[in-house]
């Protein structure tokens, strides 16, 4: 009994190890499929379809295709059905090959491969546009723009006109609206609307420019573009920003997008005015607070991105430039002491001045002996003390900046 069943498992261990072999005994063969056609459904789309062939017996066996997309971009999938649509960009030509899969429990056996091919559509060489690029940005409606811009081919000739379409999943649109280089050939594109959802995720925007010309057959030129991938995004909205003793606070409101406020980061731009210091710090709240060093004027701006949510798209533009603080106390104690020196001096003029009148009446006058020892020492003493006050202010300011400077270089952001 274990003896046959052991036999049983070993039998069982080497028809798995040479799988067509099971078919082959059973007289079982693969047949590729048939008529595999391929066909362009709609802009950068191909539609691939073939019919099983009609030798292929179908009895308790599965059968399903190997899908082997070989340009422009390698892929293999396998599927149950006879067709399959693919987004691809076209221009350099399409090929593609299919086969048959028998499956039978865990066994598998293959057919020979079938090869279809799309050949690239005419055109001279260099004639087909390049460096295109596009943007999108979410309008207030909600609604979608697209901008487009490109070089016209090296080889392409100077009366070339280039026309733009862009298609959406099944939504294709020409552009109505071209910007035009010297040679009033189109370079840019824009479309104030478009039917691009700004809630999907991911999705794909094709374009495609092709163009004519009275010299030469112009090539035409297809890229997709992931719709997040491609969007500028909006400024951040309603920025404040105040002191809190020494915080800054700051508070703004996502860009306008369908995305929740999750979805967002932004980048906040601190410069301190005084010391020419710049910072640019990540954060992914609306709100942030930041300990300065508040006799220091800043300037600050944010901008805004997503990518949580979906793939990062362009930095927004920066929002508008906010002030905080004032160099007002350094300003003000600095006045103070100036205030001071002045006042100070001008009294210990008044008395040098009062000292030579005195000087000039005891001239003037006869000499008085007992009462000039009593005027004449306290004014000097008086006038050594006004121009050491002088100097001592300086160097209290002197040291006042110097201690601003080293708690500033402490406090730096
Ligand atoms: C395959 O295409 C040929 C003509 O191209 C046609 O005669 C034939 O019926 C097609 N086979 C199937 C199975 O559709
Ligand atoms: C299909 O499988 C069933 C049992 O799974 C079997 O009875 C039948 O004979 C098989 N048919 C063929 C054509 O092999
Ligand atoms: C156009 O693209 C090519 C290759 O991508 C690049 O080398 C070239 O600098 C671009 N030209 C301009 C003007 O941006
Ligand atoms: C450009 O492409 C569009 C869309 O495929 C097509 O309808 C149009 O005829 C083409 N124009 C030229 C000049 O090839
Ligand atoms: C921005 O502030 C204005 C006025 O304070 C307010 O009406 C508006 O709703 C705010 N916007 C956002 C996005 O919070």
């Amino acid at each position: 009994m274990d003896n046959t069943m052991g036999v049983f498992l070993i039998l069982l261990w080497i028809t798995n190890m040479v799988q067509p072999n099971i078919f082959q005994a059973e007289g079982v063969k693969v047949f590729p499929p048939v008529n595999f056609t391929l066909t362009v459904s709609a802009l950068a789309e191909v539609f691939l379809h073939w019919k099983p062939n009609s030798n292929q017996e179908q009895k308790n066996y599965t059968i399903r295709y190997d899908v082997e997309i070989i340009t422009p971009v390698s892929e293999g999938y396998d599927t149950k059905k006879t067709h399959s649509f693919r987004t691809a960009v076209l221009h350099n030509g399409f090929s593609a090959r299919i086969r048959t899969l028998l499956l039978f429990d865990d066994l598998q056996m293959k057919s020979d491969w079938v090869m279809g091919e799309l050949k690239p559509p005419p055109g001279a060489a260099e004639t087909s546009v390049t460096n295109l690029s596009c943007v999108t940005y979410i309008t207030i409606y909600s609604t979608v723009s697209l901008h487009c811009a490109w070089f016209p081919g090296k080889g392409a000739p100077e009366d070339t006109e280039y026309f733009l379409f862009y298609r959406y999943k099944t939504y294709t649109e020409e552009c109505q609206d071209y910007l035009k280089d010297k040679w009033n050939r189109n370079i840019e594109c824009r479309f104030s609307r478009t039917h691009i959802d700004p809630e999907e995720v991911d999705d794909l925007i094709v374009i495609h420019i092709n163009g004519s010309s009275k010299y030469a057959a112009i090539k035409p030129f297809q890229q997709l573009f992931d719709q997040n991938a491609i969007e500028k995004v909006n400024v951040p909205r309603n920025v404040t920003v105040f002191l809190e003793q020494n915080y800054l606070l700051a508070k703004w409101e996502k860009p306008i997008s369908s995305f929740p406020k999750e979805c967002f980061e932004y980048e906040f731009y601190l410069c301190n005015l005084k010391s020419g210091n710049k910072q640019i710090l990540k954060i992914s709240s609306n709100d942030f607070g930041l300990r300065i060093d508040v006799t220091c004027r800043y300037s600050i701006q944010i901008r805004a991105n997503h990518y949580i949510c979906c793939k990062r798209g362009f930095w927004s533009d920066w929002s508008e430039i906010l002030y905080v603080g004032e160099n007002k106390q350094e300003n003000s104690i600095a006045w103070i002491l100036a205030l001071l020196c002045v006042s100070s001096c001008s009294i210990a003029l008044l008395l040098a001045v009062i000292c030579k009148i005195n000087h000039v009446w005891s001239k003037l006058l006869p000499p008085i002996p007992t009462p000039r020892n009593k005027f004449k020492d306290p004014f000097p003493n008086d006038y050594e003390r006004a121009r050491t006050c002088t100097s001592e202010t300086e160097t209290e300011l002197g040291s006042f900046a110097e201690d601003f400077y080293s708690s500033a270089l402490e406090d730096v952001f």
